[in-house]
């Protein structure tokens, strides 16, 4: 952490008539410490003048060695974008970083992303790490705005006009919301007000966002117009679970030592198959349905969720190698439509993927030891807090609406095309009063946030959900799942 960015490479005459607009951005008040050498630099570059700069910013959303996948996957992202020919500069990297160097790793100093695969971890950049990784650092590196940092190493997407971003998120969400491994956390206004701006400060030429979360669809559903020149694609719709894979049990299934899953359904599709293809021909036409077939168990749905685009959709038919590169040792590979990787047998909801955790790890410690009633105890505060909080929702619903009405308004999903809510800092409050007398929702929690904005929608004040949720909640789960001394979700 906070080591400066590398000075950037000469630049050649003729392009300081490119750099004229970034310029003007600069002038405009965003008052950025801007050295315009990348985007220099590559225009030299020759023939790669309409590619600009490639920028990735790749970003997991969790802690913790139950949640060992997120950051896997995020660690094996970088080493596509790093083979892909993408400069460190321009890759950010946002995770934790507990899990290399965690007491339960098999393998210490070494993060894998696939039952054989070999190490993602080495030459990762540790960007924003621990506490850094926060919602606000976040948008200040997707802004380039230097200033608005806390911590962490201060590179930022310093991007120009002909530049193409790539970004990468893993973790767990819930309907509008994704987590961070601090809080608040990210919601969806925020996220689309952000990319927005991006888009008016004129300095990317087109965005890729790949997302990897539960109902990561109500990101974007109904939020994400078009015309930003940003395409986007999501592990789910915007009502479902995503999909762990190479969990404990699964068919492949993580090697033995390992109680946790190693990586997620759709994040690992789409980088076994940038992985093994020459993305200089491949579109993202091509990688979305690939990735959509294998998310979905060949379109069976037996397990696995919708993968979806939103956006710009046309922008999908521009080559991979645009956004992320291409690793040369592929450039004879030649893309076969139906060459997708096999769908693994069997894979775990998101939600259900740390429960899975905890009690591999109750079940393998030896009966009647001390580390047996450690894990006895993890597991028991991961059910209290998931009982408590599904209890006090429908608690708080039933007090609202009437014990009969209640599950209707609460479970009520609008139809596609329409934003998960409608006023979002009345969801945002609401939250607050929920997490006020009932304790954290925490990652478990985020499930219900379409109950929490359905609550909205009908109108319900801020002062009511108050009053009701001190009602509901006469006792918090002492567990550091429901405690709330990290600081609110909203
Ligand atoms: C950058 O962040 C600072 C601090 O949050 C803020 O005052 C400033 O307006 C931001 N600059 C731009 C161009 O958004
Ligand atoms: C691709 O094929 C050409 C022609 O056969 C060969 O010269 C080159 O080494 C191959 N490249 C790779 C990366 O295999």
């Amino acid at each position: 952490m906070g080591r400066p960015i590398g000075p950037a490479a000469a630049a050649g005459v003729f392009c300081l008539l490119t750099v004229l607009p970034l310029v003007a951005v600069v002038v405009d008040g965003r008052g950025l410490p801007f050295d315009g050498g990348d985007f220099l630099r590559m225009s030299t570059d020759g023939g790669e003048d309409a590619v600009g700069t490639r920028w990735a910013v790749l970003i997991a959303g969790s802690a913790g060695y139950g949640n060992y996948r997120h950051q896997a996957d995020v660690c094996h992202a970088y080493q596509i974008m790093k083979k892909g020919g993408l400069k460190d500069e321009n890759i950010i990297v946002f995770m934790y970083d507990d899990i290399a160097y965690n007491e339960e790793n098999p393998r210490p100093g070494v993060i894998i992303n696939h039952p054989q695969g070999g190490d993602v971890y080495a030459g990762v950049p540790k960007d924003y790490v621990g506490d850094d990784v926060t919602v606000n650092n976040f948008f200040a590196v997707l802004l380039g705005n230097q200033s608005a940092l806390t911590g962490g190493s201060g590179k930022v997407v310093n991007s120009g006009p002909n530049d193409h971003i790539f970004i990468f998120y893993s973790d767990h969400g819930g309907p509008g919301v994704l987590g961070m491994p601090t809080y608040p956390y990210l919601y969806a206004d925020d996220l689309v007000d952000v990319l927005k701006k991006k888009h008016a400060s004129g300095t990317f030429k087109s965005l890729v966002f790949y997302l990897e979360a539960c109902e990561s669809g109500s990101i974007f559903e109904g939020l994400l117009p078009e015309g930003l020149n940003i395409y986007a694609t999501t592990a789910s719709n915007a009502e479902e679970s995503s999909w762990g894979t190479y969990c404990p049990g699964d068919t492949p299934g993580p090697p033995p030592e390992f109680d946790t899953c190693l990586g997620d359904l759709y994040s690992v599709a789409w980088m076994e198959d940038s992985d093994v293809h020459n993305l200089r021909t491949e579109t993202l036409k091509q990688q979305y349905h690939l990735v959509k077939d294998r998310t979905s168990n060949q379109g069976t749905y037996y397990y696995g969720s919708h993968v979806m685009q939103f956006g710009d959709i046309d922008l999908n038919t521009e080559k991979l190698f645009f956004y992320i590169g291409s690793n040369p040792t592929n450039d004879n590979a030649t893309f076969i439509e139906d060459n997708s990787l096999p769908s693994p047998s069997k894979a775990v909801n998101q939600r259900d993927a740390d429960l899975l955790y905890f009690w591999n790890k109750f079940r393998k410690a030896p009966e009647g030891s001390p580390k047996k009633l450690k894990a006895q105890k993890l597991l028991f505060d991961v059910m209290a807090h998931r009982l408590h909080v599904d209890n006090s929702v429908e608690l708080i619903g039933k007090l609202l609406f009437g014990s009969e009405k209640a599950p209707e308004v609460l479970k009520t999903i609008r139809p596609a095309g329409q934003p998960l809510a409608d006023d979002w800092d009345c969801l945002k409050s609401m939250v607050r009063s929920f997490e006020t007398h009932c304790g954290s929702l925490s990652q478990y929690g985020m499930k219900h946030m379409r109950s929490l904005a359905n609550i909205c929608n009908a109108g319900v004040k801020k002062e009511m959900m108050a009053e009701v949720s001190a009602q509901a909640c006469v006792r918090v789960p002492p567990t550091p799942w429901s405690s709330v001394h990290r600081g609110f979700s909203a």
